[in-house]
């Protein structure tokens, strides 16, 4: 079958079963994904960025439907081995997944992001993406005022789409545009 009709259940099933069971909490809906990129598309962003890119669920939907160059950034090794090997079995070309700490990355390099929550895993344990998992709230904080750092010194007109959370790292100069699924979908524009 083909990515771009695939639902939640035959995407989740292209996962291992422990990867799978995660979907529920960790990976993007289908349908929250294809609402996020036509929005991070609208712009004519020619590069997306997943902050946190998991097992690529939200990279392999938004590569299937767009010309864009879409890259993921993951800390898990395994993650990435996984998003890899489905964007070489459907033989996305726009698509790019980077093993790395995602405030590493020179944002610059891209003009829209995505971001599901990506540190709620230091203060909430529950569903677990390994054992090593703990609650530290310094870490969390440290890694909020990073990212929206890095969120401020974007040009004008960038768009940020953000998934769950209270986005607290979307700094002031950002517009909220639009809302959707009961406020958990927040569509953001940089307006100075
Ligand atoms: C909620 S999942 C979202 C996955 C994916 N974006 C999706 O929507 O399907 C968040 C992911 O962010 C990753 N993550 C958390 N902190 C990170 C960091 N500092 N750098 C890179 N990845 C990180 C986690 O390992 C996890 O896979």
């Amino acid at each position: 079958m083909e990515l771009r009709e695939m639902k939640d259940e035959e995407f989740d099933s292209l996962y291992p079963v422990k990867i799978k069971k995660l979907s529920g909490t960790h990976w993007t809906p289908v349908d929250v994904a294809k609402k996020a990129m036509f929005f991070l598309c609208g712009a004519e962003s020619k590069s997306i960025l997943d902050l946190g890119s998991g097992a690529g669920k939200f990279c392999l939907i938004a590569a299937a439907h767009v010309d864009a160059k879409i890259t993921g950034v993951e800390q898990r090794e395994n993650l990435i081995q996984i998003s890899r090997k489905l964007a070489v079995k459907f033989q996305l070309q726009n698509l790019e997944f980077i093993h790395d700490d995602l405030n590493n990355l020179d944002f610059g390099a891209f003009d829209a992001f995505y971001f599901f929550n990506s540190f709620e895993e230091n203060i909430n344990l529950k569903d677990k993406l390994d054992k090593e998992n703990r609650v530290d709230l310094e870490l969390y904080h440290s890694y909020i005022a990073l990212l929206s750092e890095k969120f401020k010194r974007l040009p004008v007109g960038t768009r940020i789409v953000t998934y769950c959370g209270e986005a607290t790292e979307i700094p002031a100069s950002y517009l909220l545009i639009k809302s959707s699924n009961k406020d958990k979908l927040r569509f953001w524009e940089k307006v100075e």
